[in-house]
């Protein structure tokens, strides 16, 4: 599809209104928690979502650059997939860099991304519709970790979800297995998702991938809390955290974690949450799968692998799903 084309698509957006709901008493419930821990999602606020697309930038952040040379090696059978009369889904779709590179070669009818992150998701979506305007455009803000329904627009289309970035990792297994049942009951019987996985490799290139030496990540990982002071009224002292990223060999997994410079007490609204020295907040796990282990999980999510495509280290794959 090109801007040529002269149909023009249709553009909605569609506000589940995410963001808020339950916020502060998960937030507050984790920092109790026996291990501190804040879901990944919080990362993104507008400020989140722009540093992590600068994360994507990073000489050590190798997965973005080799998920887009798969797209680039197998770019066809790729478009073949989400051509003629198809709704592409795609589940953490606020920055439009993947899907402009899969409309190099497929044309889908409607798009569909999906992110918790409104006002970047509402931007990169109309400078998208702006671009290609005979694609039909629906943003949805939602938490894909809960379930919810896919407004009824564009439902005559067959429906292809896509999932890249190994965002998957960021999900324990067991977490995953429930997330890719939702997305099978989501997309519906015998519909297809386009995945993108990080396989096991060297823990020096996983680990420096997260802990890069101009700090992007160590300002992305902090970020998390300046954005808990502006919405839950915190008073965390950026200052007196410190970014760390290791892997841990035994889970496969890079674990992220905020630390705690020194004894402190921090205040979140109306409750107040104690920091020893050293104390950590786990705020990210991204899980990494040889692609055996990869296959079995899906399976257990409701999925059958039908393609798996590499790049030419061997080092992401990109995998075509059906739902059983
Ligand atoms: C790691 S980034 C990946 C972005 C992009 N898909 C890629 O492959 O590079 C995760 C994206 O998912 C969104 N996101 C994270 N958690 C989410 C959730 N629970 N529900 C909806 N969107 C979420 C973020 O806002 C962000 O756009």
């Amino acid at each position: 599809m090109t801007s040529s084309d002269t149909t023009l698509g249709d553009y909605r957006f569609f506000d589940l209104k995410p963001a808020r709901r339950n916020m502060h008493e998960e937030i507050v419930a984790g920092l109790h928690a026996a291990e501190k821990r804040i879901a990944p999602k919080y990362f993104y606020d507008e400020r989140g979502s722009l540093l992590f697309e600068s994360i994507t930038e990073l000489p050590e952040y190798y997965l973005t650059r080799a998920e887009m040379t798969v797209f680039d090696r197998y770019g066809e059978e790729l478009g073949a997939v989400i051509d003629g009369g198809t709704c592409l889904v795609e589940y953490g779709g606020g920055s439009s860099q993947k899907i402009r590179k899969l409309l190099e070669t497929g044309q889908p009818e409607a798009y569909m991304p999906v992110d918790i992150s409104k006002n970047h998701l509402q931007n990169n979506a109309r400078a998208l519709h702006r671009d290609f305007p005979g694609l039909s455009v629906y943003p949805i803000c939602a938490d894909f970790t809960q379930p919810f329904e896919l407004p009824n627009v564009a439902d005559g289309c067959n429906r292809v979800g896509f999932f890249p970035g190994s965002s998957i990792g960021n999900f324990d297994p067991a977490d995953a297995v429930t997330f890719l049942s939702n997305i099978a009951a989501n997309l519906g019987s015998g519909a297809q998702l386009i995945i993108g996985v990080d396989q096991k490799k060297a823990p020096e290139i996983l680990q420096a991938a997260y802990d890069d030496a101009q700090g992007v990540t160590a300002e992305f990982n902090l970020n998390l809390l300046k954005h808990l002071n502006e919405v839950l009224d915190a008073n965390f002292a950026i200052d007196e955290f410190s970014h760390e990223a290791v892997y841990n060999e035994n889970l496969g997994c890079v674990q992220m974690y905020l630390r705690s410079r020194k004894a402190q007490q921090v205040s979140v609204g109306t409750d107040l949450v104690d920091f020893a020295r050293d104390e950590t907040i786990h705020t990210e796990n991204s899980y990494k799968y040889h692609l055996a282990e990869f296959q079995t999980l899906v399976q257990a999510g409701g999925f059958t692998v039908k393609s798996i495509w590499r790049d030419e280290r061997d080092w992401f794959a990109v995998v075509l799903l059906e739902v059983k």
